[in-house]
């Protein structure tokens, strides 16, 4: 089976919104160029801070700037870009962590954010400790008022996490529930280690470049406990390059949506059913659908 293919552009993500840049990083010395599903852009900004996206190829694109980010649909949008009403919130402006390479899939890369079972283990002395690694019953449903296509909810996670963000100075267990909201963005709700009261939310937006490379976008709508935008940046980053070998390995490089694929853990309820709504919406783009792996032709 082939390990990456040039496809058809996959509706579902071609009629969508995709973060391509992000404001704070560019330079009106110096243009920014990406590729969103197999397609070269090139997004720049002026001196009065007026920012263009444009496809090599001259092709018109939609366009529009959202929590910090440029966002690019290709085709017709079915869907505004995602509404955050966090990013509304006066005390909590939201942080860029900046664009991330990652030579997956980009629905490798939203399982991978959704995955429990990875905390003691990847994120050790973070986000989780060995011998605490246990992954506690949580629950899974169809997101309510969710877009188009649907979403996800896990609600009841919990995990303790020797340092849950910056701001932590001890361990607790942190109450989490997880969103999916359109195929390549995901959030997760978590305890604030002062705010105890209200949730730190942390976005994952995936950019998909080609179906085994992406770009992670992660934004963060953190409450004031004292901590720099800095420092939850570089906290992110090393969260983020502890994923980034493990998910560079996963074989196959796109995620098997067939009955009997291999799972990571067999705790994770949240892959299962990621995996399937996935199959169930038609989505075909980084994925390996049950009718390729049946070997009938595509
Ligand atoms: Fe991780």
């Amino acid at each position: 089976m082939q390990e990456w293919r040039t496809m058809t552009p996959d509706p579902i993500l071609w009629n969508d919104w995709h973060p391509v840049a992000a404001r704070c990083t560019l330079d009106p010395g110096r243009a920014h160029h990406t590729v969103l599903l197999h397609v070269p852009l090139v997004v720049t900004i002026d001196a009065a801070g007026t920012i263009i996206a444009r496809r090599n190829d001259g092709a018109p694109l939609q366009q529009c700037e959202r929590y910090g980010l440029v966002w690019v649909c290709l085709g017709t949008p079915v869907q505004p870009v995602l509404a955050i009403p966090e990013a509304d919130e006066p005390d909590r402006p939201p942080v860029v962590v900046g664009a991330i390479g990652v030579r997956a899939a980009g629905p490798r890369v939203i399982e991978n954010f959704l995955d429990l079972g990875h905390l003691g283990y990847v994120h050790a002395g973070y986000l989780g400790d060995d011998p605490q690694t246990r992954v506690l019953p949580y629950d899974v449903a169809p997101l309510p008022d969710a877009g188009v296509h649907g979403g996800l909810i896990a609600t009841r996670c919990r995990m303790y996490q020797p340092k849950a963000s910056p701001a932590a100075t001890e361990g607790f267990l942190v109450d989490y529930f997880y969103k999916v909201e359109r195929p390549l963005a995901t959030c997760l709700y978590k305890d604030n280690p002062v705010h105890r009261d209200r949730f730190d939310v942390i976005y994952l937006f995936v950019q998909p470049v080609t179906e085994v490379t992406s770009i992670a976008h992660p934004l963060l709508l953190c409450l004031p406990d004292g901590t720099t935008p800095a420092a939850l940046r570089a906290f992110q980053q090393i969260i983020f390059m502890q994923d980034k070998p493990i998910l560079e390995n996963q074989r196959p490089a796109r995620l098997p949506l067939y009955d009997g694929a291999e799972l990571p853990i067999g705790a994770d309820r949240s892959s299962v059913a990621y995996r399937r709504w996935l199959a169930a919406i038609g989505l075909r783009w980084g994925v390996i659908t049950a009718t390729e792996a049946a070997g009938a032709p595509r």
